[in-house]
């Protein structure tokens, strides 16, 4: 299926899913999960400062990794694949965004519906409470919470966590319906999402891959296409 072709089926789709991963993202100048990490934190793998065991370990570490992320998702930019899925809404009736990033492009480039399966590096919540807090204070230590005194964390799935129950939901249903998957930027490696692409090729969606690497799900796929979000999107979306 060449790319007029995946145009036409986005033209004539009532609904259009888009599941991104952090390639979408590699345009803005976000590293990957798998890029290396570089400058302070290069001695560290995200691997094992992502997950609760090293929150509990070392607070202060975790908390100033995703300070340091936090500044460099807020000096990031939309580039043009966030801006080619936001103009989606225009041309489809239904358009939802599933996103494994945390980084609250998609929205800041108009994205009305997103679903973030991760959660997002712009809220911390109480790791006894659960309560979240929209505003994310940058004091030296992880700070407590003011209902229940607990320490606050990042609003992100970490590695071995459960995703959001509702956000897992949300994807499923879209996936079940969608006449058009897009596939962007992910290494289709870290499970539940690198199964969730199967929910549409079931009922005969035309699912659609944009990477510059071959992934698991490329066998699959309707279409494979081998280049960058930002160069490709703009033409599928058309
Ligand atoms: P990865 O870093 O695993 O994969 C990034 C994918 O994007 C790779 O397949 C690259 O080939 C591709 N890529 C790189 N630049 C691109 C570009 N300009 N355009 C299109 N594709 C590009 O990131 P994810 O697949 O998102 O989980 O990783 C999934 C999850 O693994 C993350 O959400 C995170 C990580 O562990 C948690 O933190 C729980």
């Amino acid at each position: 299926m060449d790319i007029p072709a995946i145009t036409r089926a986005i033209a004539q789709a009532e609904s259009v899913v888009a599941l991104t991963g952090a390639g979408v993202s590699a345009e803005s100048g976000v590293p990957t999960f798998r890029d290396a990490q570089t400058g302070l934190w290069a001695r560290y793998r995200a691997e094992d400062l992502a997950t609760p065991e090293a929150f509990a370990r070392q607070p202060r570490v975790v908390w100033d990794w995703y300070a340091y992320r936090r500044k460099l998702v807020a000096e990031a930019q939309p580039n043009p694949a966030h801006r080619a899925l936001a103009a989606l809404e225009d041309r489809v009736p239904a358009v939802t965004i599933i996103t494994q990033n945390v980084d609250g492009l998609h929205q800041r480039a108009g994205s009305s519906r997103v679903v973030e399966l991760h959660g997002n590096l712009s809220r911390v919540r109480c790791a006894s409470c659960g309560r979240v807090a929209a505003s994310w204070t940058e004091p030296p230590v992880p700070p407590h919470c003011p209902a229940c005194n607990g320490r606050l964390r990042p609003d992100v799935v970490w590695f071995g966590e459960l995703l959001p129950r509702q956000a897992l939901a949300e994807a499923t249903t879209a996936l079940q319906v969608c006449n058009v998957l897009l596939v962007i930027g992910t290494s289709a490696l870290v499970e539940p999402a690198a199964s969730l692409p199967l929910l549409a090729l079931r009922h005969g969606a035309v699912v659609v891959e944009i990477n510059p690497a071959p992934t698991p799900l490329t066998p699959f796929v309707t279409a494979s296409l081998r280049g960058l979000a930002g160069v490709l999107l703009p033409q599928v979306v058309g």
